[in-house]
């Protein structure tokens, strides 16, 4: 069989089977999907041969790169052992280690890790616990509300669909979802200072909703998944003071930022701030498996602990949950975290990336930059979203051999930490392009 004879057929029955996640699946079978087949570093491969540069990390996810030898290293060692036990009424050697290197790094005070597989369940498994928190703690407890805010995204489970700002998907399941207080995002409130007037209305709705609150949740310094909107600085400070004064949880999700992706391994270490509840995934196992953790203080586990007739067990787990070849991987992860001296590297690509990002400042269809960290959105000016400017613009992309995926008008960057200089220009010089050849041209 040809290469091009290959992907025609793979392409072919793609249609045929597959529905692609947040996909217009009849759009789609009009298009001629690219397959992509390996990778190697920040590059992937496709069926015919040619090489993208990955500049969203496969969803944001990859951290090391691709085919990291110590990463497929610790999985094939971990497969002569065992591939996957249950975490239901077993414990297996992985995960252990893990949640104990895990609890090492994480924000001083977090003391228990409850696995999951993706970050929607890690978000989800926080919102139960914390419910269940109050219930245990005040039996008879009227807590029934969560504090969030516009545009934040915390994955597509109803649950976390419901604590999520995103109005579309509001629209679409509104009967399926629980009532949550949601505030503005504060993106909106930026240029005031941290003790700025979304800090003092969420003071006075706390006041007024006195024991009925159960926690915030929220995204720390970033709102990734609305197009890179950016917290003024000092607000997740300034939420954890609140939720102190009022005696309410900080349930911060950390699924996009965690794991490197703002320079720190984790967003709150940037405000020295601890969450009661936090949720991580996508980074944590450098891209390579499917794992997800809930990381909670020892006050939210303990309140579980009680005789086995009341009732107070924490009433939730799934198939897979720590599973050894994901905890293996994620734990090897972490050890080229330290071996490679990733964090510090990083810096050095940050400061790159402010510097070269300037080139898009001189396009007169960018409305604006926005950076944190690897985290980058760039946001064209406001076209009608049928016009699809983000997709045509990550499609030209593609045509010079960069993989981008949009969000609305936004382009997003966010390549591999371990991206050399070099590849982080090429990424830069194709997207400028891109927007150039797509919406400069006229
Ligand atoms: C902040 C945040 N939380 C939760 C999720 C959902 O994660 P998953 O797609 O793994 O369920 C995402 C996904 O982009 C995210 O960015």
């Amino acid at each position: 069989m040809t290469k091009n004879s290959k992907t025609l057929r793979l392409q072919e029955l793609d249609k045929l089977y597959v529905w692609h996640p947040f996909t217009q699946m009849k759009d789609w079978v009009e298009d001629h999907p690219l397959i992509i087949e390996s990778g190697d570093g920040v590059f992937l491969q496709d069926t015919d041969g040619k090489k993208y540069l990955d500049g969203v990390s496969s969803l944001w996810v990859t951290v090391h790169g691709h085919r990291k030898k110590a990463l497929d290293r610790s999985l094939t060692r971990q497969l002569k052992k065992i591939a996957h036990s249950t975490l239901l009424g077993l414990a297996n050697v992985p995960s252990i280690e893990l949640a104990k290197e895990l609890i090492q790094i994480a924000p001083k005070g977090l003391t228990k890790v409850f696995y999951s597989d993706n970050g929607s369940t890690a978000v989800e498994v926080a919102l139960k616990m914390a419910y269940q928190y109050w219930q245990h703690i005040e039996p008879g407890s009227q807590r029934t509300k969560f504090i969030s805010f516009r545009e934040d995204y915390h994955g597509d489970t109803l649950g976390s669909v419901s604590v999520g700002g995103m109005d579309l998907f509001h629209r679409i399941f509104k009967p399926l979802l629980f009532d949550v207080i949601h505030f503005p995002s504060p993106y909106f409130f930026r240029n005031k200072d941290a003790t700025n007037p979304l800090i003092q209305k969420m003071e006075e709705v706390m006041v007024q909703n006195k024991n009925r609150i159960i926690g915030v949740v929220m995204e720390p310094l970033i709102q990734a998944a609305a197009g890179m909107l950016l917290h003024p600085n000092g607000f997740l400070k300034a939420v954890r003071k609140l939720c102190d004064r009022h005696n309410i949880l900080l349930i911060v999700d950390e699924v996009a930022t965690g794991f490197g992706r703002t320079g720190k391994m984790f967003a709150c270490e940037h405000e020295k701030v601890t969450p009661d509840l936090m949720a991580v995934a996508k980074g944590m196992t450098g891209g390579y498996l499917p794992l997800a953790a809930t990381l909670v203080k020892e006050k939210i586990y303990n309140a579980f602990l009680g005789e086995y007739s009341q009732f107070k067990t924490f009433f939730h787990g799934h198939t897979y949950t720590g599973n050894p070849l994901a905890c293996a991987v994620a734990l090897e992860s972490l050890r080229l975290f330290k071996k490679e001296k990733l964090l510090k590297k990083v810096q050095k690509n940050i400061v790159f990336l402010k510097k070269e990002l300037v080139r898009f400042n001189r396009l007169s269809h960018v409305k604006e930059i926005r950076q944190c960290g690897m985290m980058v959105g760039i946001e064209l000016e406001k076209f009608l979203l049928r016009e699809k400017m983000g997709i045509k613009v990550c499609q030209q992309a593609r045509k010079y051999g960069a993989i981008l995926r949009p969000l609305g008008n936004v382009i997003v960057l966010m390549p591999p930490l371990a991206i050399q200089q070099k590849e982080l220009q090429m990424l830069l010089e194709m997207t400028c392009q891109a927007i150039v050849d797509v919406i400069e041209r006229d």
